[in-house]
Order: C-alpha cells, then sequence, then structure tokens
C-alpha cells in the first residue's frame, strides 16, 4: 500500500522520525502556541487531583502542563502510537521532573486499552485532523471517561490560515492543494463542536483562537518549508515555484512585515451522567 503523505499518520515509518521530536518541542515552545495551548486546558477546566487521560500525546508537550495542573495528587496518561515519540516524551517528563505525576502509553487512540470510566477527562490537541476516522477516537474518549467527566479536542483549521504574500494566486493554491491532498478534511477543525454535539456530549462549548506570528519564528518557517516542499512532491506547484514563494516570504520578513495566521478550534463537552 502507498505510504499516506501525512507523515503524522506514522511517524516512526518516517526516514527520520527524530525530526519530529525537535519539530513538536519547537512548536511547543512558540510563544503563540504556548498561549493558545494554555488558554484551551484552561477553558477545560482541569482539576488538581484529577485523572487525565491525552491522546496522540506525541513528546508530551500537553501533559507535561497538564501534570502541573492536576498537582501531585493528580495523574496523566499520555498515548501515542510512535514509540520514538513516546520514549522521547518518557525522557522529557523525566528532564522537567514529572514523571510520577505523568506516564506514557504506546497505543491507537481508535482502540484504547482502559476500562470505562478510568479518567476524569480525555483531551486530544492537534490529534483529529491527522486521523483516518476521528469519530472513532472521540468515542473512544468518551468511554474512558467517567460520567460527568470533560472531553475535550483542540485542532487548526487549515481553511483559515492566512499569509500575506505579494503572489496571492500562488498562496491560495499551494495552501489548498496541498491541505487537501494531504488531510481527510482540512477544515476539520471548526467541525469539532457539531462532532461533540452529535456524539451526544453534553453543555458542549467552543474557544476560537489564533495562531499569530509576525516575527517568522523558526517553527513557522520550517512549517511554509515543509508545505512548499510537500506541495512540490505532491504536484501541486513547481520547484521553481516553490522556491519564488519562500524567497518572498523570506524577504516580507526582512522587510518587517511578515504576518501567518490560522484558527485554532478548542470543544469541549461532559458526558452524560
Ligand atoms: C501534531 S502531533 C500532536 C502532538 C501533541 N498532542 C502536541 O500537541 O504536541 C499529532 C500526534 O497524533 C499522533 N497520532 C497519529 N495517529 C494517531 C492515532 N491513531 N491515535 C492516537 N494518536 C495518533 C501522532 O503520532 C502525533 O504524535
Amino acid at each position: 500500500m502507498p505510504r499516506h503523505p501525512d507523515p503524522f499518520r506514522a511517524i516512526d515509518r518516517q526516514p527520520d522520525p527524530g525530526q519530529f521530536v525537535q519539530s513538536l518541542e519547537a512548536r511547543g515552545r512558540t510563544r503563540s502556541q504556548t498561549r493558545l495551548r494554555r488558554h484551551f486546558l484552561k477553558f477545560v477546566r482541569v482539576k488538581p487531583g484529577s485523572r487525565v487521560l491525552e491522546v496522540g500525546c506525541g513528546t508530551g508537550v500537553v501533559c507535561r502542563d497538564l501534570a502541573q495542573m492536576v498537582g501531585p495528587r493528580g495523574r496523566v496518561v499520555g498515548v501515542d502510537p510512535s514509540r520514538t515519540l513516546i520514549q522521547a516524551a518518557r525522557r522529557l517528563a523525566r528532564e522537567h521532573g514529572l514523571d510520577r505525576r505523568v506516564r506514557f502509553v504506546a497505543g491507537d487512540g481508535a482502540r484504547l486499552r482502559f476500562r470505562d470510566g478510568t479518567f476524569d477527562g480525555a483531551l486530544a490537541v492537534t490529534v483529529l485532523l491527522h486521523v483516518s476516522n476521528p469519530q472513532a477516537i472521540v468515542m473512544e474518549m468518551i468511554r474512558v471517561t467517567s460520567p460527568g467527566g470533560v472531553v475535550g479536542v483542540q485542532d487548526q483549521d487549515w481553511g483559515t490560515q492566512a499569509l500575506d504574500h505579494p503572489d496571492r494566486a500562488l498562496t491560495r493554491r499551494l495552501f489548498e492543494g496541498y491541505t487537501q491532498k494531504i488531510y481527510n478534511d482540512p477544515w476539520s477543525g471548526r467541525t469539532l463542536f457539531g462532532m461533540l454535539r452529535r456524539l451526544g456530549l453534553q453543555h458542549v462549548r467552543l474557544i476560537t483562537d489564533v495562531y499569530q506570528d509576525t516575527r517568522l519564528d523558526p517553527w513557522t518557517w520550517s512549517t511554509l518549508e515543509r508545505r512548499a516542499a510537500g506541495a512540490v512532491k505532491l504536484g501541486v506547484v513547481s520547484e521553481r515555484e516553490a522556491r519564488r514563494w519562500l524567497s518572498a516570504i523570506k524577504a516580507q520578513a526582512e522587510a518587517g512585515a511578515f504576518v501567518f495566521t490560522v484558527n485554532f478550534y478548542g470543544a469541549v463537552g461532559l458526558k452524560p451522567t
């Protein structure tokens, strides 16, 4: 079977899985990402002493924040199919002195190996966009959450990305062509609220936040570079067009006029009692 073009579907089968450890940690440190991740976790209302699951935990950026929020009496479990990411997550939690509160387990979010009602809350942050059946994962998250517990999902919505670029036609073609080929639903972020309601959660709330970069942060630059390279590989733009597109972005940043934004949608609901 040909490999799916979205590397996040199978990190361990990529030529350099370690690169994703660096990239997820770099993203986690980005100022705008830190702000919107913590804003979402506050919106979820994670309580001290609670037991929380994060599905698709990657290197544990969100789990480490959760471990601080649940405090010494709470417990956090991160699940991810990638063994490379799970190993990195364990090491990083140890380095941050949080390994007594957070545990990492390799596994698929659509087949969680936990009993019904094990957790007070279950979250998935920037995961559902990457999977073939997001609903199956959310159903599992609901199953392992106790009645009255909280289920929360947050994702970027690539239909909302905006870049100030002198060649708007090329920017639109590159962004739309690339995201349509790589994701099941590039506009998935805005669908999360409706999904939680359809799956029977109660008191579903939505938070909309924006990733904003005006300095061409190294993480934004590597994302745009990967996007351009991916668009060439997928036949969306030519190599020459991709080079021209990236040079104009650099020039824009050097002129102090770089602007890139993308909306993040977070939906949170309660499991009926
Ligand atoms: C963009 S990363 C997000 C990581 C982390 N939540 C964060 O915000 O830093 C997406 C993660 O989803 C994981 N993933 C992919 N397929 C999955 C599945 N079927 N079940 C659970 N996680 C999955 C990937 O391995 C990757 O770690």
